[in-house]
């Protein structure tokens, strides 16, 4: 597992030739049943007639899972399984000869109709994930317009939690809230005071104060966006330290979301491995010592095992591809977009 999307891509490659493979078969069972029911009986042949509906089931699962392409290939399936039973029940009479080329017809519609229409749907879900996306960076463009580097290190920090993630098997929903509560952490920031914000040199106690305020005014603003519920508990709970010595709410352990755990192991490593006004960066070898020693007490050990078990180079390679939205430098492909999140 090199990159994210290696890591992703197997998944995905398995789950597609499982989906495959369940077509196939249930295409097998619809025929086989069908050409084993007689129709000497009256209710046989109605059983018979039923099952041979029930080539739509496959069809209709590959429309959704494929698309198009995939509806029309299950229906050629569905054709070579069910064309030579028609040849072989071809009995001279020619209403039930057009009944049954008629029901081939019928599944072709059903396969291109549905194929069609799943089509446009995922394409109208794919233009409002984008929309949601756009808007979220607009956020992070707008406290970044008063704090710079904070759009890079929020991207950064999206990039790296993905991968963490990922490598947790954290599932498509919960990658996705992962990646939005990566991007929207500090926008709470917004809410704080130019003189304690930009402040060069160390915060006083005071300014402290004011500033552990950003995740509470960051879930205030969050929450007042349906869709982004889930991402404005993250980001409440992004500043909180799995022993207890966090803030704002001092949550211990699991009391505090898988997310933030995660996110927390991802944005300390961001933060020292990128230049700060006060402090050089470190070694992405120093940054690992330094979250491995944070293990249980900072971080969940949990979350640490999987960081420690991405290679340093890969690390790297992340923190090279993410630029800014809009910017000729690196790839907007590697930084992991909210809506291929599923
Ligand atoms: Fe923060």
């Amino acid at each position: 597992m090199n990159t994210c999307d290696s890591t992703l891509l197997p998944q995905g490659l398995q789950r597609r030739n499982f989906d495959v493979f369940l077509i196939c078969i249930l295409v097998a069972l619809v025929g086989l049943s069908h050409w084993l029911t007689p129709v000497s009986h009256h209710r046989l042949h109605a059983i018979h007639v039923l099952l041979r509906k029930m080539f739509v089931l496959p069809i209709i699962l590959a429309a959704v899972w494929f698309e198009l392409r995939g509806a029309v290939l299950a229906c050629m399936l569905v054709t070579l399984v069910y064309v030579p039973h028609i040849l072989l029940q071809w009995a001279g009479n020619a209403g039930e000869n057009i009944n049954q080329i008629g029901e081939l017809g019928t599944l072709w519609l059903v396969a291109v109709l549905a194929g069609a229409l799943v089509r446009r749907e995922k394409r109208a879900l794919i233009e409002v994930a984008k929309t949601h996306e756009g808007s979220l960076l607009a956020l992070v463009a707008a406290l970044d317009a008063r704090e710079h580097a904070t759009e890079l290190h929020s991207l950064r920090v999206r990039a790296f939690a993905v991968r963490v993630g990922t490598q947790l098997s954290m599932g498509p929903r919960q990658l996705r809230a992962l990646a939005q509560a990566a991007i929207l952490h500090d926008i709470g920031k917004i809410g704080i005071p130019d003189h304690i914000l930009l402040k060069p040199g160390a915060l006083e106690e005071e300014d402290w104060v004011v500033m552990r305020r950003h995740p509470e005014i960051g879930r205030r603003i969050l929450s007042t966006v349906p869709f982004l519920a889930p991402v404005a508990e993250i980001v409440y709970c992004h500043h909180e330290k799995y022993d207890g010595t966090g803030y704002p709410r001092e949550l211990k352990g699991h009391r505090i979301p898988f997310a933030a755990r995660v996110y927390s192991v991802t944005d300390v490593f961001d933060a020292l491995t990128s230049d700060r006004p006060y402090r050089q960066s470190v070694s992405v070898e120093e940054a690992r010592q330094v979250i491995r020693d944070g293990s249980g007490t900072h971080f969940d050990p949990h979350v640490v095992e999987a960081f420690l078990a991405i290679p340093s180079q890969e690390w790297s390679r992340i923190r090279l591809s993410v630029a800014r939205p809009g910017s000729s430098e690196g790839s907007t492909d590697d930084m992991l977009p909210v809506s291929s999140l599923g």
